[in-house]
């Protein structure tokens, strides 16, 4: 089982290297964290339910104002190979033409999108959430952006949901990803033994208390790397559209199963039909798995679960082998209530609801007999973005 490091630690590493950079202690550190996603795949560009929960997997930024008009910032991230080390200034500069590295992107977006204006800076980056595992890097290091921003400027009166939309654009406009905004709003909202029922028709939420001493969340990352940035993510969504315009609806969101049949009939394309059957079916599953949840219904949210990753598999095909597999394997454990394919889609991770007893079960079924190499967490529900210290607020 992968160890999830504490704030203070990481922190600590990211104090002691601005330190090393820019001869000074950063005064402000903020924090933001990834999300799974328990249920509610591929809606929320729907306007439909998603529920997601908060990870202790966090993106933490540390730094200082500066007087220069010159910004810099250093990223500490081990999977990122490009330059760690960029000067915002230079980038902003050369921005139409595909600045690199990528991770920059974020930043810059969120930077140009900020609501209120932002002096200069210096900060380090540490995180401990995976690049590219489905579960939210990119919105964790958007929302810690976002949050650190806030901590420097001494401004922190915009609305939360202001804030997950212009982290929102910056992934749109920035990083090339035309996501939903499941992300970055639970990476702004996230509260401790909770999950987040999102309705993203109006952009609300309601919490549902997830705190159990028989269950355990158990995310298992395949290791197999996703890209949303490819055709698939923003094909997906241009399907669910048209099916919407066919049935002459503004989205699928107002789409039942009546409605499939309606696209049978109209002799629609199968792909468009089955795009539009995951949605619709999906929406009602997160719906009535949020209420099972309320309810400590675990046996019936498994249920859903499943057959919310085979709809994702066979009808919204956004699976792979390898999650296929670890689902399987998860599935073969008795103590299992439930497993699926979390996030984007392509790899990634899986998320398993599991009884705490089976926990150690499930992660040596699958390290016997995965094909590849997965890496596990057991996280519970944790808090959203926070800023930790700032001496100008
Ligand atoms: C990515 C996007 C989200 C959402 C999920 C699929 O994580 O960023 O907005 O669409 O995929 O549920």
């Amino acid at each position: 089982m992968a160890n999830i490091p504490d704030l203070t630690t990481l922190v600590g590493k990211a104090k002691e290297v601005y330190k090393n950079e820019f001869n000074s202690d950063a005064e402000i550190v903020v924090a933001a964290p990834g999300r799974v996603n328990l249920i509610g795949e591929h809606t929320d560009y729907n306007d439909g339910f998603v529920l997601p929960m908060a990870l202790p997997l966090v993106t933490i930024i540390v730094g200082n104002k500066t007087q220069n008009n010159e910004s810099v910032i250093i990223t500490l991230s081990e999977d990122i190979k490009e330059n760690k080390k960029v000067s915002i200034d230079n980038l902003k500069k050369c921005i139409k033409s595909d600045p690199k590295p990528k991770w920059a992107n974020y930043v810059l977006g969120v930077i140009a999108n900020y609501i209120g204006k932002t002096s200069s800076f210096e900060a380090v980056i540490i995180s401990s959430v995976p690049l590219g595992g489905g579960l939210s890097s990119s919105a964790a290091l958007e929302v810690a952006t976002y949050t650190f921003l806030d901590a420097l400027n001494g401004l922190n009166d915009v609305l939360p949901t202001d804030k997950a939309l212009a982290c929102q654009r910056a992934e749109h406009d920035y990083a090339g990803v035309p996501c939903g905004i499941m992300d970055q709003f639970i990476s702004v909202m996230g509260k401790e033994n909770t999950a987040l029922l999102i309705d993203c028709q109006n952009i609300t939420s309601k919490l549902i208390p997830f705190v159990s001493d028989e269950v355990a969340v158990l995310i298992t990352n395949s290791n197999v790397k996703h890209e949303l940035t490819g055709s698939e993510y923003p094909t997906r969504r241009k399907q669910c559209y048209e099916a919407a315009s066919l049935l002459k609806k503004i989205s699928l969101r107002d789409a039942d199963k009546k409605d499939v049949e309606e696209l049978i009939n109209l002799n629609v394309d199968e792909v468009i039909i089955k795009r539009a059957k995951h949605v619709i079916s999906e929406i009602k599953r997160t719906t009535e798995a949020a209420e099972a949840l309320r309810n400590k219904d675990f046996v019936r949210f498994g249920k859903l679960m499943i057959e919310s990753h085979y709809s994702l598999k066979d009808d919204y095909e956004v699976s792979c082998p390898e999650i296929d597999e670890l689902v399987e394997l998860a599935l073969e454990v008795d103590g299992v209530y439930g497993s699926r394919i979390t996030g984007g889609g392509f790899g990634g991770c899986t998320v398993t609801l599991v009884q705490k007893g089976a926990v150690n079960k499930v992660i040596n079924n699958i390290g016997d007999k995965y094909k590849g190499k997965a890496t596990f967490y057991v996280c519970a529900p944790s808090n959203g973005a926070q800023i930790i210290s700032a001496p100008y607020l």
